[in-house]
């Protein structure tokens, strides 16, 4: 294994020459407005926009001019940038706390993936394959109708959005993916029939509370059903075999996810089974061949032209020089609409860190709140904030040239049919005209908001519409304020060609990569997660009080009391 990283960085990064100049530039923004710099300069977009990986990046209406991207490089190359993706595409252990590789990039390599890469890639394909055509059979002979995955926050983000992205149909075998414990399992299983359904345990530690209790929930509906040997109706995903096999999965069905593959950037590795088995291998190597073409990209484009590099900075620049404490992702496409939840998680398990990696106190601020949902859906909630609020938030946005390809099954009536996961009703959709009618009102929306965004409405051009609209010029008045929109607020936007494997692949690692150039310029190791650790020990330890007649007295008097009181109050309803 690639030994530690060259010479750690050991200069406080408020310190340095860059940060300093960068606070001084920061202030010239007091009078500047986009809309202004738009005006003057009719280059601006060709400017700052980028094509890489066959996307398309707009960051012409971020807070920048030349300057700022120069400053910004300039901080980049002080903390030897270049040096550190170098280490990370090299499989140096970057996870310093675990001294452990973060070579997620390693898993989409193709043929020079490590033997043990192509040998795991080999077998899930054997086991996709055979399932799609319908020769895995469960214990009674039948062939397997329904895969339900089992896992929670890594170990089902990644393939679920990959499955919902790139295999919006209901294939067969139909795919599912069950994270939290209780009532959504129940529902599923009362759907399904046990003979046919195959359980894929995704968890890397085999430990993770949710999953066990799913992973037992749904071996016990296996033996209620009548199922003999249940192991022929589950398969494993997780750095412990042991555990796995001691569960009841065969050693066969047991797939490996090795020290080095962090839970949120584990796609790409047999955690993405699921998703392989809903989209096809030959579509899964698409994904993986989109996330190569953008390693190579990273790893060859200068950092003034590197997609991922510019939207760290960037990034950097709004979070560190605005104090832009939260971030949205927008996604104005169909299958997309999970990415907001699973970059929640890579952003915020990897930059919400308050210590650098020699361990002192950072003095700056590091990863924003990244929250986001699809676009139809936030322009009817929290758009209202975006545009008028007090506190500017960045946002990117992301859609797609053309409408994703829609590959339904065509209904006796000739349209398209959705069709439900369970085979239930059928609805006739509109023909290829009505998939581009809708597209392009994604689209339109989806620009309309950035553009808003950024040049705003002035209380003049509001008081001016609204005398145009027949108001009193005492009603204008009393209005436009109130109307106006303060614009200057940055976005990006991201435009796939259409959305399918590679482009998907190509995005999710673009953002898996401005997440560690964050970190690289922060000097936090983006790869641990202690913060979550300590939660799930907790949880562990407070398990049992809720089994306990004695009252809880151990813990704090907060943790006591609601203990007490839901005990109290579950016993009264029981
Ligand atoms: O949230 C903590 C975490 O360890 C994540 O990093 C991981 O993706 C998730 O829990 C599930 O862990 P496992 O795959 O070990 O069940």
């Amino acid at each position: 294994m690639p030994d530690m990283p060259d010479k750690p960085i050991t200069t406080s990064l408020t310190r340095t020459p860059a940060w300093r100049a960068l606070t001084t530039h920061q202030r010239t923004w007091h009078d500047r407005s986009l809309r202004d710099l738009f005006a003057s300069d009719p280059q601006r977009y060709h400017r700052f926009s980028l094509e890489a990986c066959g996307l398309l990046l707009d960051y012409s209406k971020n807070l920048i001019v030349p300057e700022t991207l120069d400053l910004l490089l300039a901080l980049a190359n002080e903390r030897r940038l270049q040096d550190q993706i170098r280490d990370l595409l090299a499989g140096k252990r970057v996870n310093t706390t675990e001294k452990r590789a973060a070579w997620h990039s390693a898993l989409r390599a193709g043929e020079s993936a490590p033997r043990e890469v192509r040998k795991a890639l080999a077998a899930m394909r054997k086991l996709a394959a055979a399932l799609r055509n319908g020769t895995i059979h469960g214990a009674s002979g039948n062939a397997i109708t329904d895969v339900v995955s089992l896992g929670i926050g890594g170990s089902v983000l990644g393939p679920a959005l990959a499955a919902a992205a790139c295999a919006p149909d209901a294939g067969s075998p139909r795919v599912h993916f069950i994270h939290t414990p209780g009532e959504s399992l129940h529902h599923l299983l009362a759907a399904l029939d046990a003979a046919t359904t195959l359980f894929i345990v995704q968890s890397k530690s085999f430990s993770t509370q949710e999953t066990l209790l799913n992973a037992q929930a749904a071996r016990a509906w296996l033996q209620a059903s009548g199922v003999s040997d249940h192991g022929t109706h589950f398969a494993a995903v997780t750095a412990q075999a042991a555990a796995a096999q001691a569960f009841g999965v065969p050693a066969e069905r047991i797939f490996p996810i090795w020290d080095w593959v962090g839970g949120r950037y584990s796609l790409w590795s047999a955690v993405g089974l699921p998703a392989m088995i809903a989209m096809g291998s030959d579509a899964f190597d698409e994904l993986l061949a989109g996330a190569a073409d953008m390693d190579a990209h990273f790893a060859g484009a200068p950092l003034e032209k590197n997609m991922p590099v510019l939207l760290g900075l960037i990034g950097l620049w709004h979070a560190n020089f605005f104090a832009m404490a939260s971030r949205a992702v927008i996604p104005y496409q169909p299958g997309l609409g999970l990415l907001p939840a699973w970059l929640q998680q890579l952003e915020m398990e990897s930059l919400g860190k308050s210590v650098s990696r020699r361990g002192k106190a950072l003095r700056q601020d590091t990863g924003p709140v990244l929250w986001g949902s699809a676009g139809t859906e936030g322009q009817h909630a929290y758009f209202q904030l975006l545009h008028q609020g007090t506190r500017p938030v960045p946002v990117d946005f992301i859609t797609s040239c053309q409408p994703r390809a829609a590959r339904r099954e065509a209904s006796p009536l000739g349209g398209r049919c959705a069709t439900s996961p369970l085979g239930g009703k059928q609805v006739p959709l509109g023909g290829a005209a009505d998939t581009n009618n809708t597209h392009a009102v994604m689209l339109s929306n989806c620009f309309a908001q950035s553009a808003l965004l950024m040049c705003g409405v002035s209380t003049a051009q509001t008081e001016q519409t609204l005398l145009q609209q027949g108001n009193t010029a005492r009603e204008a008045a009393r209005l436009a304020p109130h109307q106006a929109l303060p614009g200057n607020r940055p976005s990006n936007t991201l435009l796939l060609p259409v959305l399918d494997p590679r482009s998907l692949g190509a995005l999710l690692a673009l953002y898996e990569h401005r997440t560690f150039v964050q970190s690289a310029i922060w000097d936090i190791n983006a790869f641990d997660q202690w913060g979550v650790e300590h939660g799930k020990h907790l949880a562990g330890g407070l398990l049992p009080e809720f089994t306990s007649t004695a009252p809880s007295a151990s813990h704090d008097a907060s943790t006591d009391g609601l203990v007490n009181y839901s005990k109290l109050h579950n016993r009264r309803k029981s």
